[in-house]
């Protein structure tokens, strides 16, 4: 499936994606993914995006493409914004709040979507609830992934990002090609400024303290798939899709989709059937 450039997304306003996805042959699927920081969020967004054709809209991105894009002026919020999260505090409610509810429109993109990294308290997950609501979507499922830290610290450490097209490598799981450069676009890779070792932890305690709570709210909703994250990312993929199925034993998700996922094995690359 084709990759949606997410300009509306990264820069909101009037932005308009110049190539947005396709309409789905059956229903889209709307998802949002939770883990502490470098449990593997984006590279699972990117896979399930690919698979599924619906759109990665990551807060994260918002934010590193903000300080990329060095033409527009920033506010004073977005000043903030990125101070907060250099140093691997959470970005003010008020702030991501705007950011998000300013590009709603992306929450009823015809292919679906995959929100990694909001909500992050339970504040912004209870905008959120108001926001599908305005907008006349639901949420399908909420993908937990889970990994012990010293495995998460190891991910963090290796990780390299393309500042261009945002593609994440890592230095021994996902080498690019050619050392440095990005294989999608070309661009010099690289190391994030909150990868650092002291801000890791600083962003994992955040991550128990305000974004841990989520788990219940998500859980009383029946909306919750607890996925242990070890492996290759095509394992994860596919267990996800599993674990999800197991949530048949008590309530059926909406539309009955995470029943008919994949399973784990020779299925891994296959997205779930969409119901007809
Ligand atoms: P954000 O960009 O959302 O970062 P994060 O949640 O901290 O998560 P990461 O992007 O660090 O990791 P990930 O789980 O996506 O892992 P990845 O796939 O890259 O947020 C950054 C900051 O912005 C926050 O700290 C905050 O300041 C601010 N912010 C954003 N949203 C906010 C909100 N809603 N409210 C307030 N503040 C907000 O993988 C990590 C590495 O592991 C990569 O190198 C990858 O190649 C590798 N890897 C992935 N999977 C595997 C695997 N299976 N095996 C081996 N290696 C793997």
């Amino acid at each position: 499936m084709k990759n949606p450039d997410r300009k509306a997304w990264l820069l909101g306003g009037d932005a308009l994606c110049s190539n947005p996805p396709d309409p789905p042959p059956g229903p889209s699927w709307r998802l949002v993914l939770l883990g502490a920081p470098g449990v593997g969020k984006g590279t699972q967004a990117e896979l399930l995006c690919e698979r599924l054709g619906a759109c990665h809209l990551s807060t994260g991105d918002i934010l590193r493409n903000a300080k990329c894009e060095g033409t527009r002026k920033l506010t004073p919020a977005l000043e903030a914004a990125l101070s907060s999260m250099r140093q691997g505090a959470l970005v003010s409610d008020e702030t991501m709040l705007e950011l998000v509810g300013e590009r709603g429109r992306c929450l009823r993109c015809c292919g679906g979507f995959v929100l990694d990294g909001f909500p992050r308290t339970v504040a912004q997950a209870e905008a959120l609830d108001a926001l599908l609501k305005r907008e006349g979507v639901g949420l399908d499922l909420v993908f937990d992934y889970e990994l012990p830290t010293k495995e998460i610290v190891a991910r963090l450490s290796g990780r390299r990002l393309c500042p261009e097209c945002k593609a994440v490598y890592h230095l021994t799981h996902q080498p690019p090609e050619k050392a440095g450069i990005c294989d999608v676009c070309g661009g010099r890779l690289i190391r994030r400024e909150d990868d650092r070792p002291e801000t890791i932890l600083t962003r994992m305690r955040v991550y128990e303290e305000n974004t841990r709570p989520l788990l219940e709210w998500y859980g009383r909703q029946g909306l919750l798939v607890r996925v242990p994250a070890h492996g290759t990312p095509d394992e994860i993929y596919a267990r996800g899709w599993t674990c999800g199925r197991s949530m048949e034993n008590g309530r059926t998700p909406p539309s009955g989709k995470a029943g008919r996922g994949s399973t784990a094995g020779g299925a891994a690359l296959a997205p779930p059937a969409r119901p007809s």
